[in-house]
């Protein structure tokens, strides 16, 4: 098992799921069936952006005990937040990062993303799962590409389109950076993380790590529906798990 961490995550969900497809994977979701847990089995994730989000959803992971490099096309400016996490985390270059990830997650701002996928589509394509928390925002990315993403039919099938062959699932993109920490692991009722993605083994993988940094995962459908994941719609902010699946049952 501590040979092949990533069989070990995708393990329980990735069989209940490989013959059946995502609508089993939404059932067992639903019905909160156990993943795997994952003492002994740390997997190394690479941060694409670790700023806000990513360096709080990084913190998230180092505390939940994996090896995280956290990168910036500046580095060295990362040294003193690695510093603070301990010798779980380390910093480094974009490239670095997403060779050392066994899974790569993605917070950029949505405009740097077509250029991540042509440097770097072909080594993303080789991770059991990229994590996209990334949104086209129009203050900061402009109306017109938050219009031409529309048109393409919503972030989840354009960061697949610039990252081809990834195996992609869209996670954590509205719930605020300044959020996650406190909200993580919450006494009670764990808030929902909305997911979307295609590939089973991607989504089982995501399940349980969503599961281990203490939120729920729901999956609400294939990266068709990713358009559904940003801030401002009905599915962003904080809710329950089944104000996610009710939520999620409203939308097309
Ligand atoms: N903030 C939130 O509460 C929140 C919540 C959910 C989702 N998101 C989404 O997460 C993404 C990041 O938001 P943020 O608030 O974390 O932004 P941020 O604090 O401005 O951080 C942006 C990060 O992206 C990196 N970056 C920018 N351009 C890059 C490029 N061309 N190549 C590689 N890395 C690049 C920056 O690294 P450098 O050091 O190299 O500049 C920085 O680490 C956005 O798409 C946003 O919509 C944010």
């Amino acid at each position: 098992m501590a040979s092949d961490p990533i069989a070990h995550y995708a393990r329980r969900d990735f069989m209940r799921i490989a013959g059946s497809g995502l609508a089993a994977l939404a059932v067992a979701a639903r019905a909160h069936v156990a993943v795997a847990q994952t003492a002994g089995s740390p997997l190394k994730i690479g941060m694409v952006g670790a700023g806000r989000e990513g360096g709080a959803l990084g913190r998230l992971f180092v505390k939940a005990g994996h090896p995280v490099m956290f990168s910036s096309r500046h580095p060295e400016e990362l040294k003193g937040f690695v510093a603070g996490l301990g010798s779980l985390a380390q910093a480094g270059t974009v490239d670095q990062a997403i060779s050392f990830g066994d899974i790569v997650v993605i917070a950029i701002p949505y405009t740097a993303m077509e250029q991540i996928g042509k440097a770097h589509a072909g080594d993303l394509a080789r991770k059991v799962l990229v994590i996209d928390v990334s949104n086209p925002i129009a203050r900061r990315d402009g109306e017109d590409l938050v219009k031409w993403v529309s048109e393409q039919g919503g972030p989840g099938l354009v960061t697949a389109k610039w990252l081809p062959g990834a195996h992609i699932v869209r996670a954590f993109n509205a719930i605020g950076s300044g959020r996650l920490l406190e909200l993580a692991h919450r006494p009670g009722e764990p808030v929902g993380v909305p997911i979307a993605g295609d590939e089973p083994k991607a989504i089982a993988v995501a399940h349980s790590l969503i599961r281990e940094i203490g939120f729920e995962p729901v999956l609400v459908g294939g990266l068709a529906m990713g358009r559904h994941l940003v801030p401002g719609t009905p599915l962003g902010g904080e809710h329950s798990p089944a104000e996610i699946r009710k939520i999620a049952g409203s939308l097309h």
